[in-house]
């Protein structure tokens, strides 16, 4: 297993390009099983989730042709197989999102229930309940989720939780139903309405995008001629860099990034005592050499603070001035980085979903184990500012969600260096 060793200290300057986002990146893959021509996709993120995507999707007989730009061309119509097994699946969850396309279009799926993870129990029922009630036959069995339908049908769904993928999916399978479908509570993530908006691209026809509320009216068949899409810049890619930088008191420019997506990050940047600028597609923060003060808030769904970016506030509060309060409101179990951040002296103290961080003077390197993406990324930031040096060990699921981390942090001035198991 690779590793990453980092040497704190040194204070990030410089220019970045922001990636692709995963999480718009991975739905709008699974979208392309909908369309009856084949789809260009691109500003695709080089990540080990969009590999696992590609290979089940390829496993599915589905063809794609990647160029050296990491645009991904893919064509359904030689698909063989409507099946998501239980060993690509288990490495990635979003596997999850071929459920509502295939469904939809070919009318059966076959996809290995996800399990547990390490952020908390992460159900599946939404998904499951919102496609029987557009009338599939499904049935949970030897760990797999089998579905069936003739053809969906559009009908009212009220999602009793606010849900990313569970509205994806739902929205997915409600473009090629009979009828309209109406998806109440809907999660409104940049995420959710980059893929309606690519759906609407193939030809769907659906209002209500960036609203709780979304009305989908089924046509009879997606794809048009020469669709070419560019996924939206990640967000949480932009707020990571962003906290890199503050923690050391440093200046970056992030470019390639949409700063209108990032309201509730930024504000509490600014809270810490960054200076923000920004422009249509770039962001640049200045902590003038400052060391940051603690920030409290509260995750929750877009457009309020996202969880993805709690992991490295908590990180960032470790070494700040004063005493921050984390609520972690979406996931019951996303607080594995506080044990390792204690490791490296944080002072962080849990109760219940909350974590009451009073900033020390210093962290100190040490052995951490990343546990799932967002912690192994708070770990990384920890270290950026220690003392001495940090070996982030399981760094795979760094390699899941940051595109080329090292290499980023390298070109802004920090000590990381990756070495191979
Ligand atoms: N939930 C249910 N039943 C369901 C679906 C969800 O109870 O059928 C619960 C979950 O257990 C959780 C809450 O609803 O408590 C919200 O979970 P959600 O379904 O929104 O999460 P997700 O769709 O599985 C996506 C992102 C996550 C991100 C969350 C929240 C993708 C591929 N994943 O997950 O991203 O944290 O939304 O914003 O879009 C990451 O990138 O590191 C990551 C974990």
């Amino acid at each position: 297993m690779d590793k990453l060793i980092i040497t704190g200290g040194a204070r990030l300057s410089g220019e970045l390009r922001i990636s692709g986002a995963k999480n718009a990146a991975l739905p709008i893959l699974a979208a392309t099983l909908l369309s009856v021509k084949p789809v260009s996709v691109g500003n695709i993120p080089h990540l080990h989730d969009i590999t696992t995507t590609m290979e089940l999707l390829g496993r599915m007989g589905v063809r794609l042709v990647v160029d050296e730009k990491m645009n991904i061309e893919v064509d359904s119509s030689t698909i063989t197989s409507y099946e998501a097994p239980y060993e690509l699946v288990r490495t990635m969850r979003a596997s999850i999102l071929v459920l509502g396309p295939l469904l939809a279009r070919f009318g059966e799926a076959h996809v290995s229930l996800p399990g547990g993870c390490a952020i908390g129990t992460r159900p599946v029922d939404i998904h499951i309940n919102g496609l029987i009630k557009m009338g599939a036959n499904i049935t949970v069995e030897g760990g797999f989720i089998h579905a069936k339908a003739d053809r969906l049908k559009g009908c009212r769904l009220v999602l009793e939780q606010i849900t990313v993928t569970g509205t994806e999916n739902l929205l997915m399978a409600a473009t090629l139903a009979e009828g309209t479908t109406i998806i109440e509570n809907a999660a409104k993530e940049p995420e959710v309405t980059d893929l309606a908006y690519f759906l609407n691209a193939m030809g769907a026809k659906i209002t209500g995008i960036g609203t709780d509320v979304l009305v989908i009216e089924g046509v009879k068949s997606l794809g048009v001629e020469e669709l070419h899409y560019d996924i939206l810049p990640d967000r949480i890619e932009t707020g990571t860099y962003l906290i890199a930088a503050a923690i050391t008191g440093g200046k970056v420019k992030l470019k390639n990034t949409r700063p209108d997506i990032l309201d509730a990050v930024l504000e509490k940047l600014v809270e810490a005592g960054a200076e923000i600028t920004t422009g249509d597609d770039w962001i640049q923060l200045d902590m003038h050499g400052k060391k940051p003060k603690a920030v409290s808030l509260r995750t929750a769904p877009y457009p309020a603070f996202p969880t993805d970016m709690q992991a490295q506030f908590i990180a960032m509060n470790a070494i700040a001035d004063g005493v921050g309060v984390i609520t972690e409101t979406i996931f019951e179990n996303r607080f594995m980085h506080v044990q390792e951040l204690q490791r490296m002296g944080a002072n962080i103290r849990l109760e219940s979903n909350t974590a009451i961080c009073t900033g020390v003077k210093k962290l100190i390197g040490a052995p951490v184990m990343a546990t799932d993406l967002r912690a192994s990324a708070s770990l990384v930031v920890a270290a950026l500012v220690a003392e001495g040096s940090t070996l982030v060990d399981r760094i795979y699921h760094i390699d899941r969600g940051y595109d080329h981390i090292e290499e980023k942090l390298s070109q802004l001035g920090a000590t990381i260096r990756r070495v191979p198991r």
